[in-house]
């Protein structure tokens, strides 16, 4: 019996998420939260012939603590998305305010479960969700996550485009560490299963690596004023729901990279922090997977100089991130 709440749930991601969470037939209970149109998508969905029960809540008779009650897994893509023009910092002034007070209603009614979140600037609203949930004293870092797996599922496309071949896409698996934004964006394509061609030469590689950093950016050009990223994202917020899902149910192994709070494995994260040359709180590594979540985060292992280049880029930037969302909730209480 596995439980997996969606807040957010009405919007461009949150739909398509829903739905792939109903079509996953380990999930047997679906919970639906938006402060919009929740009825009419769960009675959507509702009707579609596999296990989970869906019921829709907006925020009216405590529609929040309903739809968290005795959730294993809340999915968070509530909050606004980028338009032309923007850093996903500048989405922060609204995002920080509906993921504290989303991270509030969870640490009250489902204090427990496993919390993944989409929701941007994801550098800096995991830490406002692990500040919240320290202020209730029910932060566990080994249940907190922040979704990076779309950059995950942008390497293996990309490089499989390289390769030539988009059939390769799903086997060709590429660690993406840092955090999820701009330079944070850290492909270790050196550790790529799939060896790109040795004709690629140093411009080739630097715009793939380009291209993986600044790929939200495509789309929200593309999309022109209507959103950001949402199909795609759907599809990695299932893909990373689904191993979390696997891992709460006892399989054993699962290994992906996701943005946690390093103390989630003092053994781990002591190594990793060591190779980052300096003391950041959170970073998206290969994370083990568990039934009590974090098992071990790996450390970074045998990288690039170009790729050493990049993970010192990213520090400084992510450093500031995390500040932000640390100050955040400091300066609300
Ligand atoms: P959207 O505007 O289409 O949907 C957002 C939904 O959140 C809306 O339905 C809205 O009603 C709802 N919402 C707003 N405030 C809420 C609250 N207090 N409680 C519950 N629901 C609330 O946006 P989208 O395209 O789905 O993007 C959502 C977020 O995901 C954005 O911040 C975007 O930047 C981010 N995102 C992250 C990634 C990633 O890789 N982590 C990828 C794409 C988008
Ligand atoms: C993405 O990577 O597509 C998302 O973070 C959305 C965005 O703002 O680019």
């Amino acid at each position: 019996m596995v439980k997996a709440v969606v807040l957010g749930a009405a919007g461009g991601i949150g739909q398509p998420l829903a739905l792939l969470l109903k079509a996953n037939p380990l999930v047997t209970e679906l919970g639906l939260f938006d402060i919009v149109n929740t009825p009419g998508v769960a009675a959507d969905l509702s009707h579609i012939a596999t296990p989970a029960k869906v019921e829709g809540y907006l925020p009216a008779d405590d529609g929040l603590a309903k739809a968290l009650k005795g959730a294993d897994v809340v999915v968070i893509p509530a909050g606004v998305p980028r338009k032309p023009g923007m850093t996903r910092d500048d989405l922060f002034k609204i995002n920080a305010g509906i993921i504290k007070d989303l991270a509030t209603g969870i640490a009250k009614a489902a204090p427990n479960a496993f919390v993944l979140v989409i929701s941007n600037p994801v550098n800096s609203t995991v830490p406002i969700v692990a500040e919240v949930f320290k202020k209730f004293g029910t932060f566990d870092p080994k249940r907190l996550f922040g979704v990076t797996t779309l950059d995950v599922v942008r390497a293996s496309t990309f490089v499989s485009e390289i390769l030539g071949d988009l059939s390769l896409s799903k086997g060709v698996v590429v660690p993406v560490v840092g955090g999820h934004s701009g330079v944070t964006i850290v492909p270790l394509l050196s550790q790529s299963t799939h060896a790109l061609p040795s004709s690629l030469d140093k411009s080739a590689y630097d715009a793939l690596v380009n291209r993986i950093q600044f790929g939200g950016d495509e789309v929200v050009k593309a999309k022109n004023g209507a959103g950001s990223a949402t199909l795609s994202m759907a599809y990695a917020g299932a893909e990373f729901a689904a191993k979390v899902i696997r891992a709460v149910r006892g399989e054993k192994g699962l290994v992906t990279p996701t943005y946690v709070n390093l103390s989630a494995d003092a053994e781990g994260a002591s190594d990793l922090t060591k190779e980052l040359g300096e003391e950041l709180a959170y970073f998206s590594a290969n994370v083990e997977l568990g039934v009590e979540g974090v098992v071990k985060i790996s450390p970074l292992g045998k990288i690039s100089e170009d790729e050493a280049t990049l993970v010192k880029a990213a520090i400084p930037e992510l450093a500031k991130n995390i500040q932000t969302g640390v100050t955040f909730v400091a300066e609300a209480y």
